[in-house]
């Protein structure tokens, strides 16, 4: 995984629904920007000393990126993120970025992708279905909004027919029927779903017995479990490599309590949705809190993420 940054300019920025800008980047030197595949996201470090985990939206050739292009809502409970690239970011603002990485990839299986979005969460799969159209492959999509003003990309999308079929919560009565929107689901079929928690969870439940290796999530908010808390416990972390011993208490995160003891582990979102601070495990039992790991993989108690997961028992040994 490459942590280089690279210098981008704002292009281009422009309202694509009520409450979505869409913004355009391109590299500010000379050349193209590091190549990407549908699902991938890229962080953005804004100019606030935030840093921020966005999906890109658009299409890469595989030698290199002309632009990257991400579509962000306005959360309403943001931490500065979304709030400053919709009250303050500028067109023609440079700003640094990571190099893409990819934990949504969609699969080259040739079988039909049910792909189902909730809001903003539209922003990967609109890069998939567009994948899959040029491929010739089956896609339908499923796409979940508050209201027609609230779908970005709608009209684009329309265009597709009867491959894209929108449930507008304010004109239907009500959120999206998931039972009805996993209706053509057959075994062979690759699910991905991405949008907020409760839609994502949905999901899940009624897709409980299709093949997990067909099953594809990405998170883009932050409703997970709460990670500090008078629910959660203190634990102790062995770093393997150091060879010191760092409490961590209940009401603190793994990475703060690193951070307090002068041990930096690259992070980008805090929220266990962009993957910058996984970490290798040798020893102990996670509690796995975060959006990225498969079910398969938290089980294998290899890695964590550790701005949010933390130990089931007393004590873990990290590779650090
Ligand atoms: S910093 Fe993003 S997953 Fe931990």
């Amino acid at each position: 995984m490459s942590n280089e940054k690279h210098t981008v300019k704002v292009m281009r920025i422009t309202e694509v629904a009520q409450g979505v800008r869409e913004i355009v980047l391109k590299s500010a030197n000379p050349g193209l920007l590091p190549a990407f595949t549908p699902g991938a996201h890229v962080d953005v470090f804004l100019p606030n000393a935030m840093a921020r985990a966005y999906s890109l939206t658009n299409a890469s050739e595989p030698q290199g990126a002309t632009e990257y292009v991400l579509a962000i809502g306005l959360a309403s409970a943001s931490r500065g993120g979304s709030r400053y690239v919709h009250e303050q970011l500028q067109e023609g603002e440079l700003l640094e970025v990571g190099t893409p990485r990819n934990l949504f990839p969609l699969s080259d299986d040739p079988a039909p992708a049910l792909l189902i979005a909730g809001g903003i969460g539209i922003t990967p799969l609109r890069a998939m279905a567009r994948l899959r159209q040029a491929q010739k492959r089956p896609w339908h999509l499923v796409y979940a909004a508050r209201s027609r003003a609230h779908a970005a990309y709608a009209s684009e999308l329309m265009a597709h027919g009867d491959a894209v079929e929108f449930h507008f919560d304010s004109e239907m009565g009500g959120p999206l029927a998931v039972g009805q929107a996993l209706a053509g689901l057959t075994p062979q079929t690759h699910l991905y779903c991405c949008g907020p928690q409760a839609l994502m969870d949905k999901v899940r439940e009624l897709a409980a017995g299709h093949p997990s290796s067909h099953l594809h999530f990405e998170s883009f908010g932050a409703q997970l479990p709460a990670s500090t808390g008078p629910q959660a416990r203190g634990f102790a972390v062995e770093l393997a490599r150091q060879g010191r011993v760092i409490e961590v208490a209940p009401d603190r995160s793994l990475i703060d309590c690193l951070e307090d003891s002068g041990v930096v582990v690259p992070s980008v979102c805090r929220e266990g949705i962009c993957g910058a601070c996984e970490c290798t495990v040798l020893g102990g039992e996670v509690d796995h809190r975060d959006s990225i790991l498969s079910d398969a993989e938290k089980q294998a108690n290899q890695t964590m993420m550790i701005c949010v997961s933390r130990a089931k028992g007393e004590r873990l040994v990290l590779d650090l």
